[in-house]
Formats: C-alpha cells, structure tokens, sequence
C-alpha cells in the first residue's frame, strides 16, 4: 500500500500555482486596460514580467528537483514519459516571457500590442502545462490531491 502523499506538498504546490495565476491575471488586467499606454505602465509592464519570470523559474526548479512529479512516477513508472514532456517544457515558457520582455523593453511601435497578444498565447500556454502537469500528480496518486486545473 502506498503512503498518503504529505498534505504539506501539497498545499506547497497549490499555493505556488495560485500565486503564478494571480499573477497572470494581474498582467492581463494591464495589458487589457490601455491599447496606448503612458511610458511608466510600460516599464511598470516590464518590471511585472520580469517579477513573473523569477517566480517561474524558481518554481520550475523546485518542480525539476523532484516533489510531485517525481512520486508519481515513482508510483506509476508509466507516467515517467508524461512527466518527463512537462517538465522539458519549462525552458521553452521561460524562452517566451524572455521574448516579451525584449519585445517590450525595445518599445518599437506596436510592440504593445504584439506584447497583448504574445501574453494572451503565453498565459494560455501555462494553463495548459499546469493542466498537463496536474493531470500526472493526479494519476500518480489515489487519494483525491483536490487540485485546481
Ligand atoms: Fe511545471
Ligand atoms: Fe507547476
């Protein structure tokens, strides 16, 4: 029989995925709010996404360290090719934000819109790996881990 999985984790992860998707909605709030923005809402843009970016990475650390990910596929072996696809995405989400903050930072004309747009595609982009990534912690464990998507 296989041990309960810490609840603390858990919760850990949780937290850490509520915060990133507080976060993008915080962004999206200012990319939607001005088709024109004033100078220092760009910069303030920029200072946000590069605060998202930190976020990310440190979280996708922890992920690549082990934690969730890693029992479940020590759980269920099967799910290692899941899990290993989830977690060869993360250098590509990082490579995007860095795109956008260059984008952004370089202030050509249009970049603000582009950017909207290139943040709409990224913060679809995470929700869909953090479906994904979900999915194998769900499958690797069975209690119910009562986890958002
Ligand atoms: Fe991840
Ligand atoms: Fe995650």
């Amino acid at each position: 029989m296989l041990d309960r999985t810490d609840p603390t984790l858990v919760s850990h992860v949780m937290a850490e995925h509520n915060e990133l998707f507080r976060r993008l909605t915080d962004l999206r709030t200012r990319f939607t709010a001005s088709a024109a923005p004033a100078p220092a809402v760009i910069a303030a843009t920029v200072a946000d996404l590069a605060e998202l970016r930190r976020h990310l990475a440190t979280h996708f650390a922890r992920e690549e360290e082990g934690g969730l990910l890693e029992e479940s596929v020590a759980r269920l072996p099967r799910l290692a090719a899941a899990a290993g696809g989830v977690l060869r995405q993360h250098p590509g989400l990082l490579g995007r934000l860095d795109a956008l903050v260059a984008r952004l930072a370089a202030g050509k004309a249009g970049a603000w819109t582009e950017g909207a747009a290139d943040f709409e595609a990224f913060a679809a982009a995470i929700h869909d790996h953090e479906r994904a990534e979900n999915a194998v912690f769900q499958e690797g464990h069975v209690e119910d881990l009562d986890l958002d998507d």
